[in-house]
């Protein structure tokens, strides 16, 4: 078959987040963008096959088929490591109850919360499902991002949490390629106890670890499991018991950990070899060090300690510093996040978690990417990489985190 050669012309500023090896970048790397001035990008078959300078890569393929850059900065298009795009309706009135008052967790007590979205997502018909993905779908990628994590969570029962897997799949076979945005399903059955177990919450601990984790794997419906590890929802000994069956059923791992009191989460990641713990929040020094050496990267998600009124916002500066894996997400789901916006959520990790802006550009592509171990396509412009970039209509990175409630984004391209 003869093969497809592209040209991206004309790109006054790309970020290339090569830095000449296929890991993170950690430490001062993190804000090194490996920036290059009037580039283009050659790619064969949806693939890189070499970054350059613009006059060089035009005569080495004179018979690729050119496109001029949009934007005036180029980046790799956002990967999003962290969301929950499948639900039924919106929790506006939750939101308002926070703002007179409730606490996420006392709502969720009543009722509210979490299972308030089970039960929509339970009544919802798989053709409804589809639709409202598709509308979260088009607006993730609306604002740059072209991989995303996708987690289940609203079902809490096998029939429910297939069926939202399967209307990931769905997507990813039949829409992705022409939308632009692929989602990464995780199975996150251990969101909460449903309330029809819960005086028997060891018998729904049963039913994931023995039925929905082993229905899922073989339909292959998902890579990774993910755990709700906080006070209330799951401990940390349920936790590891969950997680130690679904690593032995073949999972990779992540957690919810850490994020409104310092249960341990972010340890037991580290201990379990999992991809990342996401929030953070309560994370100390030694929760720091710990998935510093497992290689377990630290997730941060300012925009859901944004949304729960917390005044306390993990320590994003002081995980850079020592060298962790810091990636950021949207977290983007109907309650303690919904927010679509990656630039949204830079700007709120520099003013609040410490990072510089363009370690947050870092957090969303490179580290991102890394964190949810698609770096092999994603997150880098290298030969090898897939050829999809966003392109920004600012003039320098940190622009993006600046124009807070603007959205930047000319378009997701793909070569
Ligand atoms: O990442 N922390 C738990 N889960 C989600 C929120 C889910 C929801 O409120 O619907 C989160 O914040
Ligand atoms: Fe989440």
């Amino acid at each position: 078959m003869a093969r497809r050669l592209t040209l991206l012309r004309g790109i006054r500023r790309l970020v290339t987040l090569d830095h000449g090896h296929d890991g993170p970048a950690v430490g001062d790397a993190m804000g090194d963008l490996k920036i290059l001035e009037g580039a283009a990008i050659a790619a064969e078959d949806g693939r890189i096959i070499e970054v350059g300078p613009d006059a060089t890569l035009a005569r080495r393929y004179r018979e690729a088929t050119v496109r001029q850059a949009r934007g005036t900065l180029v980046t790799p298009a956002l990967v999003d490591p962290h969301t929950h795009p499948v639900f039924a309706a919106p929790r506006v009135g939750e939101w308002k109850q926070r703002l007179a008052g409730e606490s996420y967790q006392a709502i969720a007590a009543a009722g509210g919360g979490i299972m308030s979205s089970v039960r929509s997502v339970r009544e919802a018909s798989d053709r409804a499902l589809r639709e409202r993905l598709a509308t979260h779908a088009a607006r993730l990628h609306r604002h740059g991002i072209a991989f995303a994590e996708a987690k289940s969570g609203y079902g809490l029962s096998l029939d429910d949490e297939v069926r939202m897997l399967m209307a990931i799949r769905w997507w990813n076979k039949t829409r992705a390629d022409d939308a632009g945005i692929r989602f990464l399903p995780t199975c996150l059955a251990a969101h909460s106890v449903p309330r029809e177990y819960r005086n028997r919450r060891g018998r729904y601990i049963d039913l994931v670890c023995n039925k929905i984790l082993p229905e899922v794997k073989r339909r292959e419906l998902a890579e990774r499991a993910d755990i709700f590890c906080e006070t209330g929802v799951f401990d940390l000994d349920e936790t590891r018991e969950i997680l130690e069956r679904a690593r032995d059923l073949g999972f990779r791992l992540t957690i919810h950990a850490d994020q409104l009191s310092r249960l341990g989460g972010g340890k037991l990641a580290a201990e379990l070899g999992a991809d990342s713990a996401d929030h953070l929040e309560y994370a100390d020094a030694a929760t720091i060090r710990a998935m510093k050496k497992a290689g377990t990267a630290c997730v941060l998600i300012p925009g859901s300690t944004f949304y729960l009124k917390m005044r306390k916002w993990a320590p994003g500066r002081k995980m850079v510093d020592a060298g962790a894996v810091v990636a950021l997400a949207t977290d983007f789901n109907p309650g303690s996040s919904p927010i679509v916006s990656p630039a949204a959520c830079m700007t709120l990790a520099a003013m609040h978690n410490g990072l510089t802006p363009e370690e947050c550009l870092t957090g969303f592509t490179l580290n991102a990417a890394w964190a949810i171990k698609v770096h092999d396509d994603y997150g880098s412009l290298r030969p090898g990489r897939r050829a999809v970039v966003t392109e920004w209509d600012v003039e320098e990175p940190a622009e993006i985190a600046y124009a807070f409630g603007d959205n930047r984004v000319v378009g997701v391209t793909k070569l």
